[in-house]
């Protein structure tokens, strides 16, 4: 199995959330997991709980990733880190889109760019991206995550292209709702967004979710899962919505009026 081929991880965003249960699965495997995230705290008790090593790594901190990419070849790396922010386009700021951009795509580029060709030129290596599904279906939500989203969709398809010929794997897992803090880190910590997103719904955990990547990873070396897409089972995408155009005011110059 693949898993005892490899050695050695890296899992973006390990503080909470999807990633820290990664980690733990990641060690409970035999793996040396390298957990990245910003927040020291959260960091240290999941070195603690399960002998990952931590860095308290900002992922748009080129310089610092750098530094760790060149110290350990890694086989599996875990894009995982993510923020959103609650505000629909028309209301976007500058410093949410850079923030989107800068975190949830241009990291998981450069990482890629550091990590990948070590393990193409070592025939082994395993890549997972968390995209989501609003990287592949449309609905209401942030356009920017959205679009950012479906970068990383598009990358994981296209670095098997360049990786084509080596042992090297790519599978973007796309999760739907799934139970984390990920909806206080966007909305605030008021108990009401819990039971706007949470409470009283069947939701995936982040430990199914961690399963679910150890699946593709334990999988034999011969077989590449893609892409993975995980929704709770009471949820679903599309919809189709028509508008009629508003009817001009009674007020508006002559010629607008039908
Ligand atoms: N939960 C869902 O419903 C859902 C659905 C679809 C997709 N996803 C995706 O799944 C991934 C994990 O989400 P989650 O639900 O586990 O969210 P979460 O609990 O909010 O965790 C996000 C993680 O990303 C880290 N992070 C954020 N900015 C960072 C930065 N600049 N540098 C390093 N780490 C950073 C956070 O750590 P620090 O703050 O300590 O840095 C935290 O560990 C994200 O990519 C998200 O878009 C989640």
């Amino acid at each position: 199995m693949p898993f005892s081929d490899y050695k050695t991880a890296l899992v973006t965003g390990a503080s909470s959330g999807i990633g820290a249960a990664v980690v733990e699965r990641l060690c409970r495997e035999g793996l040396e997991v390298h957990a990245v995230a910003r927040s020291v705290e959260p960091l240290q008790a999941l070195a603690e709980r399960t002998g990952c090593i931590a860095h308290a790594i900002d992922v748009t901190d080129r310089g610092a990733l750098g530094e760790l990419t060149s110290k350990v070849q890694f086989d599996v790396l875990i894009n995982n880190a993510g923020v959103d922010r609650p505000k629909k386009f028309l209301e976007a700021e500058e410093g949410d889109i850079d923030l989107l951009i800068d975190v949830n795509l241009r990291a998981v580029l450069h990482l890629c760019r550091m990590v990948v060709p070590g393990m193409v030129g070592r025939d082994r290596g395993h890549v997972v991206n968390i995209s989501s599904i609003a990287g592949n279906y449309n609905f209401g939500g942030n356009s920017t995550y959205h679009a950012v989203k479906a970068g990383v969709a598009m990358l994981s398809n296209q670095l098997r292209i360049d990786a084509f010929g080596k042992r090297v794997r790519v599978t973007e897992i796309c999760p739907g709702r799934v139970a984390t803090d990920i909806f206080n880190h966007v909305h605030g910590n008021d108990p009401s967004i819990r039971e706007r997103f949470i409470d009283g719904f069947e939701l995936p955990q982040a430990s199914d979710i961690a399963d679910a990547i150890a699946y593709v990873i334990a999988a034999p070396v011969a077989v590449n899962i893609g892409h993975m897409e995980i929704t709770p089972t009471l949820q679903v995408m599309g919809g189709l919505q028509t508008a009629k155009p508003e009817a001009p005011a009674a007020n508006a110059p002559e010629g607008t009026k039908r």
